[in-house]
């Protein structure tokens, strides 16, 4: 058998801890073993983008972009991997063309060496501005990896998924990634995904599989992907892997040692970054940002095909409602919300939106009333939506004279750079352009953390004069 070593990007930086502790890991306790995590021989390392960036602002008053420069002091071998949302960035709406240019273009001069984006809905066009961007400011220091979101449905065949990695691949990806975050992916699937797309693309394009371990499948998936020749897959290592997380680094490394996939890691060199991240493990859960149950395989994706985190939002739905014993109606009601605007896969933030109206129609009745955001997700406000939409709620959504738009839409957005940048700096808040652009994501919250920096440094804090009770999050 021909030998094809398997490499590994670790995510116990950023999507370990996002999916078991509300990305509350801070910066001094990723510090001491940056070194070692350096040293291990990774793909790369996921390190920011995903909730990281907010989490910083909001909890833990750190400046992303700090974090950033610190993660790439240490980690001088391995490349700093970050996850973008497409023209969404890592915010929750469509973003102009300049900011995500130059979003990127900071993303990578302060460090990031492979920047992975997706679309929610799969829409090629609310890609192109980043790959374009990513492909400009990256020539031989960053890798351009794009992402399909992976989900099952009558459109979603493994032909559909070629076919859109083939596209992508042609605006200019380096790395196709299958992004499986809801765990829907199924061993034997995966070997017929992975071994299509790599006959599909070209040989040098890498074959990048991320997929979560939340109803146990999790490290199946990843061993038939690697005998259908997947180049990369994710991991984490185990104190923050498995459950809702990824699969756990250290099993897999061990299952491929001595065969043809095998992946040069040194297991005994990962036992200190165990105990290490263990005990981060276990100050998370001392202060409530880790719930033991994360770890646990839970089945209802396998049978409801909704993903974890939308199952828990249907839930608290409901219980605010009262009528937490709906649920099981809900869950019948999603897949005919989601069929009726043709099929989009579920994920941040159609999963929400997807969500919330099919609790609607249960608790109100069918579309008796519709959301907002379902409004515009049937408009097209969101990009295209992969398969056909329902006639009837097409109508419902334009009976007041609503147009359906059909063009890429960023391209109805003004550029935003200059009047951001004015507003930050007649704030006073400016002091490098990185803080526009967290002020372009996340105004109230990054208006928070200027605020408290600014106190930091002058001693002087004018709001909490202004407001003794004022209290700043820790
Ligand atoms: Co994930």
């Amino acid at each position: 058998m021909e030998s094809k070593k398997l490499l590994i990007t670790d995510t116990i930086l950023r999507d370990a801890h996002q999916s078991h502790a509300a990305t509350r890991m801070r910066f001094d306790e990723m510090e001491p073993v940056l070194p070692l995590l350096d040293e291990i021989g990774y793909y790369s390392l996921e390190a920011w983008g995903g909730a990281t960036f907010d989490s910083c602002l909001r909890f833990l008053n750190e400046d992303p972009w700090d974090r950033l420069r610190n993660l790439k002091k240490y980690l001088k071998k391995t490349p700093i991997q970050m996850l973008l949302r497409g023209q969404n960035l890592l915010g929750y709406r469509h973003y102009a063309d300049d900011v995500v240019d130059s979003f990127i273009d900071k993303s990578i001069e302060n460090g990031v060496g492979i920047i992975r984006v997706f679309d929610a809905l799969n829409d090629p066009r609310n890609l192109e501005t980043s790959i374009k961007s990513i492909k400009k400011y990256g020539k031989g220091k960053c890798v351009c990896e794009a992402a399909i979101s992976y989900t099952t449905s009558p459109v979603h065949t493994t032909e559909y998924f070629v076919n859109l990695a083939k596209q992508l691949e042609g605006m200019g990806a380096d790395n196709i990634c299958i992004k499986d975050m809801a765990n829907l992916l199924l061993p034997f699937t995966a070997y017929d995904v992975v071994s299509k797309l790599k006959k599909a693309l070209k040989p040098e394009t890498k074959v990048h599989l991320h997929t979560h371990n939340t109803s146990g499948t999790g490290d199946m998936i990843n061993l038939m992907a690697i005998q259908a020749g997947v180049d990369i897959v994710d991991c984490a290592l185990s104190p923050l892997g498995n459950g809702t997380s990824n699969p756990a680094t250290e099993p897999l490394v061990a299952t491929l040692k001595g065969t043809p996939y095998d992946t040069g890691i040194d297991i005994e060199k990962l036992l200190p970054l165990v105990n290490h991240f263990n005990k981060v493990a276990a100050r998370l859960e001392k202060d409530g940002h880790l719930n033991p149950k994360v770890r646990k395989i839970d089945i209802n994706t396998l049978l409801y095909q909704v993903p974890g985190g939308m199952l828990s939002n249907l839930i608290s739905q409901l219980k605010q409602a009262g009528q937490e014993e709906k649920l099981l109606e809900c869950l019948a009601e999603v897949p005919e919300v989601r069929k009726d605007c043709g099929y989009p896969p579920l994920v941040t933030p159609s999963s929400q939106i997807v969500g919330t109206q099919a609790v609607w129609n249960v608790l109100l009745g069918r579309y008796k009333t519709i959301t907002a955001q379902y409004k515009d997700l049937i408009l097209g406000k969101y990009g295209a939506l992969p398969g056909e939409k329902s006639k009837k709620v097409v109508d419902m959504c334009t009976k007041g004279g609503e147009e359906i738009i059909t063009c890429r839409p960023a391209d109805l957005l003004e550029s935003e750079m200059q009047t951001l940048t004015e507003k930050v700096k007649a704030d006073g808040f400016y002091e490098k352009q990185e803080d526009v652009l967290s002020y372009a994501l996340f105004p109230e919250v990054s208006t928070n953390y200027f605020k408290w920096r600014k106190a930091q440094k002058t001693g002087v804090d004018k709001d909490l004069a202004d407001n003794p009770n004022k209290v700043y999050p820790v």
